[in-house]
């Protein structure tokens, strides 16, 4: 069985929504491909997750709000506590990003988009930047982005 690993931090609701979004779109598609057998969507607060769940990953979907133009400090935490256990252990694992903003976005992908390049994981889908208030476009993308994870993996392509 594969694992598709979704873990993001918020104090907000709107990170929450798109968290639920993604997992929502990635059961919805497995249930669709009949698949829910062969791919388990592991969905964790940064806090609550930590190397063996990145290890244990067939796929990741990271996701913050951004604050002071930055990823959010607990999704920061996570990637100091994964990173050298990780280093050298999951390279070229498909990756992407959502991320809540207010008015920018662009600090926290960045932020983000530099660290996981250190791990060497894969972009496998371009980032989703929700600014100002969530409608209903980022949430179908969202849902599109989870579907695309689990779908792939299912099928062997992601
Ligand atoms: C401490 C703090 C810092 C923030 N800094 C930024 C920022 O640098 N850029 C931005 O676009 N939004 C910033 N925001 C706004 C949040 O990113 C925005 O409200 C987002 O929707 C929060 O998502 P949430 O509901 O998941 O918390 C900040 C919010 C807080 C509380």
């Amino acid at each position: 069985m594969k694992t598709l690993l979704i873990v993001f931090h918020t104090h907000g609701v709107k990170t929450a929504r798109m968290a639920e979004a993604v997992a929502r779109g990635a059961q919805a598609a497995l249930r669709e491909a009949e698949a829910e057998a062969e791919v388990r969507v592991v969905v964790k607060r940064c806090a609550e997750a930590g190397p063996e769940d990145l290890l244990a990953a067939d796929a990741v979907i990271l996701g913050t709000p951004e604050n002071f133009g930055y990823m959010s400090g607990m999704l920061k935490d996570f990637l100091e506590r994964v990173f050298y256990p990780c280093e050298g252990r999951v390279e070229g694992r498909p990756y992407a990003l959502f991320v809540g903003a207010g008015q920018d976005g662009s600090g926290a992908q960045s932020s983000v988009e530099r660290i996981v390049t250190g791990l060497r994981l894969r972009k496998a889908h371009e980032a989703i930047v929700c600014v100002k208030d969530l409608t209903p476009a980022i949430v179908e993308a969202c849902e599109t982005l989870g579907a695309t994870f689990a779908a792939g993996l299912a099928i062997g392509t992601m």
